[in-house]
C-alpha cells in the first residue's frame, strides 16, 4: 500500500495560524504540538501563567495570553489583539460538572455552562472578520453523558446542546466551518485530576473493555482536530472519538 509520510509531503498547515484556547495542557496542548509539527504558527491561552509560559516556550508559540476565557471582556480583548486573520480557533477550556441535585454546587454547575456553552458562543461571535473564510472553529463536547444516569444532568445538557449549537453556527458563520469533537475518556491532566487515585484502575478497565483495547490519548484527539482543520468538506458536524466506549453496556 502506498503511504505518504509527513517527511514526503507538504506540512498540512504550512503558513496557517492556529489558536488554541486552553492550549497549555491536555488535548489543547497536544493539538498545538501537532499543528506546529504540521507547519502552523500557534497562539495558546490558559489561566495559569506559569504552565502557559512553559507550554508556549516548548511550542515556540507565536504568542500566548493568560486569561480566563469565560470572561467575555478578556476574550474580546484577546481576539482584538490577534494578528488577523487567523485560520483556526479551537477551544478546549473547561471541565465537566458531575453531581447529584441534592449536593449540587450551583456556582460550579453554572461555570461549566459558561465554559462549554457560552464560551463557544462568544468565540463564534468574535470569529467573523478574524477567522478567514474556510477556516474553522472547533469545540469540545463529550459522549460520556449521552446515557442518563444520576449525577449527569448538567453534563448531559451540554452533551445534548453542543451538536445543535454547532450545526446552527455552521450555517450562520459560513464559509467559516464549525465542528464539534465529542470525546469519551481521554488520558489528560483533567482526567487524572477527576479520577485521582482511581486513574490507573480506570485505564486498566478501559484497556480490557474498549473495542480498541487501548486508552484514548490527547494525541488521538489532536489528530482528529487537525483533520477537521484541513478537510474543507467538514462543517456543522459532531465527531465522536471514544474508542467505542459508548457501545459498551452501562
Ligand atoms: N479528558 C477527557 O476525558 C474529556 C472528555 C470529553 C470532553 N473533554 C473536554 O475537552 C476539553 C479539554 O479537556 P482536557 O482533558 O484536555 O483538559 P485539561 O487537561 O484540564 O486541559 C484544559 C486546558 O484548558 C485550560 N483552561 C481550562 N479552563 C480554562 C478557562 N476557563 N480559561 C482559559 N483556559 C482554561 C487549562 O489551563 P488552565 O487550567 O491553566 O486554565 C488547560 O490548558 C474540556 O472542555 C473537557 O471538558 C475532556
Amino acid at each position: 500500500m502506498a503511504t505518504t509520510s509527513a517527511a514526503q509531503r507538504e506540512p498540512a498547515l504550512a503558513g496557517q495560524t492556529v489558536v488554541v484556547i486552553g492550549g497549555s495542557a491536555g488535548i489543547g496542548l497536544e493539538t498545538a504540538r501537532l499543528a506546529r509539527a504540521e507547519g502552523a504558527d500557534v497562539v495558546v491561552t490558559g489561566r495559569d501563567p506559569g504552565r502557559l509560559e512553559q507550554a508556549a516556550a516548548e511550542l515556540g508559540a507565536l504568542r500566548s495570553a493568560a486569561f480566563d476565557a469565560t470572561d467575555p471582556a478578556a476574550l474580546q480583548q484577546f481576539f482584538q489583539d490577534l494578528p488577523t486573520p487567523v485560520d483556526h480557533v479551537m477551544s478546549t477550556a473547561g471541565r465537566p460538572y458531575y453531581g447529584l441535585l441534592a449536593d449540587m454546587d450551583v456556582e460550579q454547575a453554572r461555570r461549566s455552562f459558561d465554559e462549554h456553552m457560552w464560551l463557544p458562543i462568544n468565540v463564534a461571535r468574535l470569529a467573523t472578520g478574524r477567522v478567514r473564510p474556510g477556516g474553522t472553529l472547533i469545540f469540545m463536547g463529550g459522549t460520556g453523558s449521552r446515557r442518563p444516569h444520576p449525577g449527569l444532568t448538567i453534563a448531559a445538557m451540554g452533551t445534548a446542546a453542543l451538536p445543535a449549537m454547532t450545526a446552527n453556527l455552521a450555517l450562520e458563520l459560513a464559509p467559516i466551518r464549525v465542528n464539534l469533537i465529542a470525546a469519551g475518556f481521554v488520558d489528560t491532566p483533567l482526567s487524572a485530576q477527576l479520577l485521582g487515585a482511581d486513574l490507573d484502575e480506570r485505564r486498566e478497565q478501559l484497556r480490557a473493555t474498549l473495542p480498541i483495547r487501548r486508552v484514548v490519548g490527547p494525541a488521538d484527539v489532536a489528530a482528529l482536530a487537525v483533520h477537521l482543520m484541513t478537510n474543507t468538506a467538514l462543517t456543522g458536524a459532531t465527531y465522536d472519538i471514544d474508542g467505542g466506549q459508548q457501545l459498551l453496556p452501562g
